[in-house]
């Protein structure tokens, strides 16, 4: 254990902003810094970290904590590992925590990660007199600007080049960093010779393998590191570092078979791919995509290999699907992949492609559908069989409801009989709302401080889309209203300048004096214009986002009861198919 005034020391030596700055780019804003989160798919940031409070929040999904929260959410890491993180950096000596040995040292005290950068930057330095790997990587239509994107390298022919790099050819931590083999009789030698080196490097920045492609034809095509300690291919995907802002940008990430794939992508203008690593989609694989995007699209080949893995990778993404969330599948022509799509149609086909990904539930019950006859009940029963296991994997409530639904419609049974063979009750739906909204301000609030310093903001706004948050159980429908005649008259023409005066004597006077005052205390209206017309456009793809999330919690709510109509169901679609665009605007 850690003692707790260790951490407490810890928080007060680290500046939250220096850490977060490390992996998201800040912008300031006020007393605060702001960014699009990420932790959820966002045009317009809504991410703030608070100096003076050493604390950041997210006013779209409610993340907040502290420096080592925010360590371990974004990176994936344990409690320990992130307090370590953020003690080195700041020069504090973790008190020695018994149980297990650090992770990246050896007995020796060997930093793995330090190896392996070294390694790294000795294979990328051989590249530079490579001129056959080089006319290699060209002839693949790479640019020296994404290989260096990627950190690609050049592993010269020979048994121990890496001595060049390491002095101590026989030091342990190259055979547990998985660089040298240790051969029988003593003999070692290098594990990657006369390869293009693809380094492997985990969500921290951090190389934890490399992948090795052979300059032409060979056995293997491509090798990998082995497992070591820093290094299990059931976790890692290759790209997803080098691709975090692209993947945040583009509010979806697109998943594909080899290392070869995301570069070729990335260089036309793709950044938004990762790799698996030469292995099936895992679970944790599902859950560290959908933790990145509320989009995941799986890609793989037209054939029948490219099918079984893409079942695979529908099995393992089951249990971490939530509603709102879309999980889709992309089979590209016969003998295509990524590489060859993309260099032979470029950018916008492929993009057009991705548009027409299956949802996650068409290809399960379009697969499962195609391996029996339904036109006789035994083939009818067959597919109920087989989908039962699957349908009680799926987490999301909604989508649960909707594939029962429809199982039920295929085979022709009622929606009852359904539940009651898979042994589901249909009340049992957890209402599983994202996390809540922020208590401090609302968001409609702080549009209608907004739009009362800066009423020119207003007339660009498409009203119409508040219409359904007069449902919205958690939006305050006071200030709602007032918000509305707002816009109302910005959009009439109106220059207002006194707001509370303007609407002296009306239902909206009160609402609009105590804004006002409030304003005069605070001192984060100090923005430039570019900060409010961020703040704004920002605040108002949250209110709709924040419109979004109610209606489908009231919609859970509705389908508990089994009150859902159809109009309902397309709604329900509707609405969590749209996630990433409803905050566009
Ligand atoms: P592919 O055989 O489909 O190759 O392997 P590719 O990605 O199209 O490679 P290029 O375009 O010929 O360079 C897909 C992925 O499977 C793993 C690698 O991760 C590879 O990127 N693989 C493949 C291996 O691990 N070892 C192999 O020998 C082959
Ligand atoms: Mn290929």
């Amino acid at each position: 254990m850690i003692p707790q005034s260790f951490i407490q020391d810890l928080l007060n030596r680290v500046d939250i902003v220096g850490v977060v700055e490390r992996y998201v780019p800040l912008k300031r804003a006020g007393a605060n810094y702001v960014a699009c989160c990420p932790f959820h798919s966002e045009k317009t940031p809504s991410f703030t970290v608070s100096q003076i409070k050493q604390f950041y929040h997210c006013f779209g999904c409610g993340a907040h904590g502290t420096a080592v929260g925010f360590v371990m959410e974004y990176t994936g890491a344990g409690f320990v590992d992130a307090v370590k993180d953020l003690a080195q950096g700041v020069g504090m000596q973790v008190p020695e925590v018994k149980s297990e040995r650090p992770r990246g040292k050896t007995e020796e005290g060997d930093d793995l990660y330090a190896v392996l950068l070294k390694a790294a930057q000795y294979y990328r330095q051989q590249l530079k007199n490579a001129p056959r790997a080089i006319d290699y990587l060209k002839k693949r239509g790479l640019s020296g600007e994404i290989a260096r994107h990627f950190g690609v390298g050049y592993a010269p022919d020979g048994w121990q080049n890496l001595q060049a790099a390491f002095p101590d050819y026989n030091a342990k931590a190259l055979v547990a960093a998985g660089l040298v083999i240790q051969g029988d009789e003593g003999k070692r030698y290098d594990r990657f010779r006369d390869r293009i080196m693809f380094p492997i490097v985990d969500q921290r920045g951090y190389i934890v393998g490399f992948g090795g492609r052979v300059l032409g034809e060979g056995e293997p095509k491509y090798l990998n590191s082995s497992e070591t300690a820093l290094f299990e291919k059931g976790r890692e995907l290759y790209g997803l570092y080098q691709g975090r802002r692209a993947i945040r940008d583009a509010g979806r990430v697109i998943v594909v078979e080899g290392y070869m794939d995301v570069v070729a992508l990335a260089q036309h203008g793709i950044g938004y791919a990762v790799a698996t690593l030469g292995t099936a989609t895992t679970p944790a694989h599902a859950q560290k995509l959908l933790r990145q995007a509320e989009e995941v699209v799986f890609c793989f080949d037209g054939d029948d290999a490219g099918r079984r893995a893409a079942w695979r990778a529908l099995e393992n993404g089951l249990e971490q699907l939530a509603d709102g969330k879309q999980l889709s599948f992309l089979f590209l022509p016969q003998d295509e992949d990524p590489d060859t799509y993309v260099r032979k149609l470029g950018k916008e086909a492929f993009e057009k492609l991705l548009g027409d990904a299956l949802p996650l539930s068409q290809f399960m019950l379009r697969e499962l559908s195609s391996r029996v006859d339904l036109n006789t009940h035994e083939g009818r029963a067959r597919l109920l069989h087989d989908a039962r296991p699957l349908v009680k994997q799926v987490a999301a409530p909604l989508l649960s409801l909707l594939l029962r639904k429809q199982l039920a419609q295929m085979t022709g049974i009622s929606q009852q009989e359904l539940d009651a063979q898979f042994q589901v009750k249909s009340n049992a739906m957890a209402a599983a709302p994202r996390r809540s909204p922020p208590v401090q301000r609302s968001i409609v609030r702080w549009l209608i401080e907004l739009v009362m310093v800066h009423p020119e903001f207003a007339r660009q706004i498409e009203r119409d889309a508040l219409e359904p948050a007069q449902d919205v159980a958690n939006i305050n429908q006071a200030e709602l209203k007032t918000l509305r005649a707002m816009l109302e008259a910005a959009a009439s023409g109106e220059t207002v300048v006194n707001w509370p005066e303007y609407f002296r004597a009306s239902e909206h006077e009160g609402l609009l004096r105590q804004v006002e005052a409030g304003l005069l205390k605070r001192q984060e209206v100090n923005l430039s214009l570019d900060e409010v017309k961020a703040e704004f456009s920002g605040g108002w793809s949250q209110l709709l986002e924040q419109i979004r999330r109610g209606q489908l919690i009231a919609l859970n709510e509705k389908s508990k009861k089994q009150e859902l109509s159809s109009e309902d169901e397309d709604r329900y679609r509707q609405l969590s198919q749209t996630a990433p665009a409803a905050a566009q605007k």
